[in-house]
């Protein structure tokens, strides 16, 4: 009698261990093995497969699976895919916790119902509890036409959560598919979007709204692929050829950050170059100002060995922007680039200049400037497109950052874009200059030009007048002593000693503590 009733506990049991194995396989198929193999002939990978990628191996905890849809309408009662067209849950990525979400084409084309809202949000709140990272795999149709505004709704809670989390814990935005509509949006509020190239578009309205509006025949790939919104908009922050590419970036990205704001990015071995290749910074700088070299290649001598990810890449490139490590630190670096219109300062550049600053600030890691600008850049299209307003976003984050902050002044600092590109006067905290910069309000022959004038006009030759007033003034403000003199410079510094100055004075810096007045929040020029 006994064994009768424990044979037949057993068997309800098993019963409800085969119930529960057979709600696992069909969840993990998602749409259906059919939908699987459009996608892969795609050459897209799916939700899980994803997931498997990103994160450490055998480290993903989902959270609700067996999710499912409540809606009634067009014979969706009939059909409630397990997970409901997303994938949420937690992992590890290096050994530190992260929460992702990721959206499943094969479930309705990853459009987003109320119910797949709600687990985005218990993951992004979880996210905000425990302080770690949220990274989110999008690859949807957008709102669920069939829930009309509850699906709305959802996106809204979304944005709500992207915003509040904004600062406090990193937000990164892979688009692996379509993001289209108001969807976009969620992207677009996290710290980093990477896409795809040609699996991946965004836009507000796709091709055949823009046509029926503006007339325009454009494709999809033109108007919101990859490399339209690394280069054009600067929508994305990284191009990725595939989507191997775009998780490994994504898992580098993070390894510069610390989990939440209220933690410091960790610290790991460094290595740096050879004695030769850090003597070559003593020649990188040509004796012809006029004449550009790469910025890049100074940052490459000077930090951590393949340290340097460069971050938007391909937008606004007189400027770069990037994650390395100096002694194993991490820095955010922020360079004018002489090989793209001479390092000028505009509208684009200050903007994508100004976002990475605040992210840095934001999460603890430390700014590294290498600056030679030779100003902010002249004409209409920047004045009336309000390079005053932009160029002061750059401007104010930096007078807002209260991380260690660090400037090399490679050649030229001249006008407005000296005191922006992290003068000692807005606040940063060590400021070298090379032997090779120029300090001053321009340069030497526009200056000559303004100031002697009348000099030169009434020579009898105004051409070697003019030649001499250069002369003159290069010798007298081309030059970094001036502001050294001031203590605006903390020291002029041999460009192979660069490495070892700033490990030194990061390490310095390490427990600097700054606190701004109490406010609300600045008002930063959007
Ligand atoms: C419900 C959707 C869907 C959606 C796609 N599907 N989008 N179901 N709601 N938004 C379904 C399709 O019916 C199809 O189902 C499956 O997903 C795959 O779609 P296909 O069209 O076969 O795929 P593909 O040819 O690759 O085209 C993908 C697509 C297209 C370009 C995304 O599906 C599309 O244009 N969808 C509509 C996009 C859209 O207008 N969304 C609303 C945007 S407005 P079956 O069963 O056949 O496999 C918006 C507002 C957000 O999102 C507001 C936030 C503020």
């Amino acid at each position: 009698m006994f064994s009768q009733l424990q044979r037949n506990i057993k068997r309800m049991n098993q019963h409800a261990f085969d119930l529960l194995q057979q709600k696992n396989e069909e969840a993990l198929l998602g749409g259906g093995q059919d939908r699987i193999d459009k996608q892969h002939k795609k050459g897209k990978l799916t939700a899980r497969e994803r997931i498997e990628l990103l994160l450490d191996e055998g480290s993903f905890e989902e959270i609700g699976k067996f999710v499912t849809h409540r809606s009634t309408q067009f014979g969706l009662e009939n059909y409630k895919p397990l997970g409901d067209g997303v994938v949420t849950g937690y992992g590890t990525i290096n050994g530190r916790l992260v929460f992702v979400f990721s959206q499943d084409f094969t479930v309705m084309g990853g459009s987003l119902s109320e119910t797949y809202a709600e687990k985005i949000c218990k993951v992004m709140d979880l996210a905000m509890e425990t302080g770690a990272p949220v990274i989110g795999l999008n690859d949807s149709g957008g709102a669920r036409i069939q829930e009309g505004v509850v699906s709305l709704a959802g996106y809204a809670d979304i944005f709500y959560r992207n915003t509040i989390a904004s600062g406090v814990i990193p937000q990164i935005s892979a688009i692996m598919g379509p993001c289209a509509g108001g969807a976009v949006y969620s992207p677009a509020i996290t710290d980093f979007t990477l896409m795809v190239e040609g699996t991946s578009y965004m836009f507000v309205t796709g091709p055949n709204v823009v046509k029926t509006v503006t007339h325009e025949e454009v494709s999809s790939e033109e108007l919101g692929g990859a490399n339209t919104h690394a280069t054009k908009s600067g929508v994305t922050h990284f191009a990725c050829a595939n989507e191997i590419e775009c998780l490994e970036n994504i898992k580098q990205m993070l390894s510069y950050m610390p989990q939440n704001c209220e933690e410091d990015p960790i610290r790991i071995e460094s290595s740096q170059g050879t004695e030769e290749a850090i003597k070559a910074l003593n020649s990188i700088v040509p004796d012809n100002p006029n004449q550009p070299y790469d910025i890049k290649e100074v940052i490459e001598l000077v930090v951590d060995k393949e340290s340097f990810l460069e971050v938007h890449k391909d937008y606004a490139e007189n400027i770069v922007v990037g994650f390395a490590r100096i002694d194993g630190r991490s820095v955010g670096i922020v360079a004018n680039q002489p090989a793209v219109m001479a390092g000028v300062l505009d509208i684009d550049a200050s903007k994508k200049g100004a976002r990475f600053v605040r992210f840095c600030d934001s999460f603890n890691i430390p700014l590294l400037v290498f600056e030679d600008v030779p100003g902010f850049l002249p004409g209409t299209d920047q004045e009336w497109n309000g390079i005053i307003t932009n160029g002061a976003k750059l401007l104010f984050a930096f007078c807002e950052a209260t991380v260690p902050r660090i400037t090399v002044i490679t050649r030229k600092a001249y006008g407005g874009a000296y005191d922006v590109m992290n003068s000692k006067h807005i606040g940063a905290d060590i400021n070298y200059a090379w032997p090779s910069a120029e300090i001053a309000v321009m340069g030497p022959k526009g200056a000559a030009e303004i100031i002697f004038r009348k000099e030169i006009a009434e020579s009898e030759n105004p051409e070697a007048k003019l030649n001499e007033k250069v002369d003159e003034y290069t010798q007298k403000f081309a030059n970094p002593y001036l502001a050294a003199a001031r203590g605006f410079v903390d020291e002029v510094i041999i460009p192979e000693n660069t490495r070892s100055k700033l490990a030194k004075a990061f390490s310095m810096l390490e427990n600097k503590a700054k606190v701004l007045p109490k406010k609300k929040h600045g008002n930063i020029p959007l």
